[in-house]
């Protein structure tokens, strides 16, 4: 673990990696349908393939989204605190805005196959994940911005918010890694047949970048010297 004046150097350099690797996330669940790579057999049509909007929509709000807004403090450490508040929260809206494009996308592919709903520990993860994280914004909300509780309560709320921002954000990884295995296993690019190997690769890979910025931004969530010091002045 990097410590003491050494981490304010590092953090930079820490999240310029972290950053890559959650880029590379999201480009490769975009590819996921690309019509260019896939002459048109697998493509992005919210009319016809709802589902091809689930995975890049889920990974953008939830990993990408989500995980910067979590980090925004750290990332931000001399922006006055208010205006870090605003930009987390703001942050956080997108990602439930993208996450919610994403579940209405899976709900309206199942409904034109006639699937059944909520069948595997994917989509009941998913669901809990999506619950969660409304309720945590909603409870941070009124806490930390409007209409703002006292100063007592809001420090006595903070390690539960933090904790549960921390629980939230693994859960989506989860639901993530879950859904990538559940598509991947019932395609026909998961056969001995290699025709499609490059998205089976491309797949593969996404799995690798998900964790790989997960573990980052968990690593830097958890050292505390990368912690934004507090500015009791301005919180009173
Ligand atoms: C945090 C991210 C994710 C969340 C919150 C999430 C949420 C959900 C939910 C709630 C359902 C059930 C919808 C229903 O039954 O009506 C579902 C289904 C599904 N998801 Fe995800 N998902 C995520 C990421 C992914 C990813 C990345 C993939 C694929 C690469 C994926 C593949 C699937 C598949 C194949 C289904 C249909 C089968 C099933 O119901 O389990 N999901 N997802």
């Amino acid at each position: 673990m990097i410590v003491g004046k050494n981490a304010n150097k590092a953090y930079p350099k820490l999240l310029i990696v972290c950053e890559i690797f959650g880029l590379l996330s999201v480009i490769l669940s975009g590819l996921f349908f690309d019509k260019k790579l896939y002459a048109s057999k697998y493509v992005y049509n919210w009319n016809t393939n709802p589902f091809s909007y689930h995975p890049l929509m889920m990974t953008l709000g939830l990993l990408f989204c989500y995980g910067n807004a979590i980090l925004l403090y750290r990332t931000l450490k001399s922006t006055p605190k208010l205006i870090a508040k605003i930009l987390h929260a703001s942050l956080l809206i997108v990602s439930l805005v993208l996450a919610i494009v994403g579940f209405v996308a899976i709900v309206r592919s199942k409904n034109l196959g006639k699937r059944p709903h909520f069948m595997s520990f994917h989509s009941w993860l998913g669901l809990t994940t999506l619950i969660l994280f409304a309720l945590q914004w909603i409870c941070g909300f009124i806490s930390f911005l409007v209409p703002q509780l006292s100063l007592n309560i809001r420090k006595a709320y903070m390690p539960s918010h933090r904790l549960w921002g921390k629980i939230i954000f693994l859960s989506a990884v989860v639901a993530i890694l879950t859904g990538l295995s559940e598509y991947g296993y019932g395609s026909s690019f998961f056969t001995a047949n290699d025709a499609e190997q490059d998205r089976r690769l491309i797949m593969n890979f996404f799995g690798v970048f998900t964790s790989l910025f997960s573990l980052f931004v968990i690593y830097l969530l958890s050292n505390s010297d990368y912690q934004r010091p507090p500015d009791e002045h301005i919180e009173k």
